[in-house]
């Protein structure tokens, strides 16, 4: 598909200035990417929720870089004007910025990404530079990360109490590192709130409340496709329930001789 103005990070910038709030969703291959596109969603994120909503694991912890790059590479070549932003998965970053930076080229160069995003605070701070510049735009990602969540003691709110102050300074710290926009995932409203209030950057909540600058939803969440969605997520749509429809009954058609019709046969 052909590159026509793509959503970019002066955009991003440009609707927080203007106290415009943005949709983000989760992607992972061509059709969602084409539906998403056409519905004008401005930023498609290719999450390493991929994991536990595309590739079949538990969680996020097992995706690695090889599975994400055909992934985003699909996003990518499926849309006009949404920025894709690829997520460093776990293991692809940690040991430090030179680690980080390979890993922002190749999903620049081979999945043609328009930005990255990883999870963490100031010990993320050196990959962050690095990457930056280089060239390649950072989405940071605080709160619940859940690729800490055995490290974190589970998939559980946080910031609350005495952790808020934490929560406050790694933001401002990531703002001044330079990232574009920060997710704030599973943290009490009113922190949610501060932050937003208090960076010039935009927050992009998930299980933050209503006062982030953005919204981001796991896309199989917004369809009603997962089974057991989490409590941040609303279902737009019953989709698992229309697609367990459609297959049982194409297989009733198939085995009552009724498919394929006079339409789907030729002579
Ligand atoms: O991987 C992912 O889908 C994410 C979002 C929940 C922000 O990190």
């Amino acid at each position: 598909m052909t590159q026509i103005n793509r959503i970019s990070i002066s955009d991003l910038a440009a609707f927080k200035k203007r106290g415009e709030k943005w949709a983000m969703l989760t992607c992972y291959e061509q059709m969602t990417a084409e539906i998403f596109d056409e519905a004008n969603i401005p930023v498609l994120l290719v999450g390493d929720s991929a994991g536990n909503n595309f590739l079949g694991e538990v969680n996020t912890i097992p995706v690695t870089v090889d599975e994400l790059i055909p992934l985003t590479r699909a996003v990518v070549n499926s849309t006009s004007r949404a920025m894709v932003v690829a997520d460093f998965p776990f293991g692809s970053y940690e040991s430090g910025p030179d680690a980080s930076l390979a890993t922002g080229i190749r999903f620049f160069k081979e999945a043609k990404a328009h930005a990255v995003k990883l999870e963490g605070g100031a010990k993320v701070v050196p990959q962050i530079k690095k990457l930056i510049a280089a060239g390649i735009p950072v989405m940071g990602h605080l709160g619940l990360t859940p690729q800490s969540v055995h490290a974190l003691g589970g998939f559980k709110v946080q910031g609350r109490g005495d952790g808020a102050a934490q929560i406050i300074e790694d933001a401002k710290t990531l703002e001044a590192a330079g990232v574009f926009a920060i997710v704030l995932e599973l943290v009490p409203e009113d922190l949610a709130k501060k932050i937003s209030e208090e960076l010039s950057i935009p927050t992009v909540g998930i299980g933050a409340g209503k006062y982030c600058d953005a919204q981001v939803l796991v896309w199989t969440d917004l369809m009603g496709i997962t089974k057991n969605p989490p409590k941040l997520a609303k279902a737009y749509r019953n989709l698992r329930a229309e697609m367990l429809g459609a297959a049982k009954e194409f297989a009733s058609e198939v085995s009552a001789g009724q498919f394929p019709g006079p339409e789907q046969t030729f002579h």
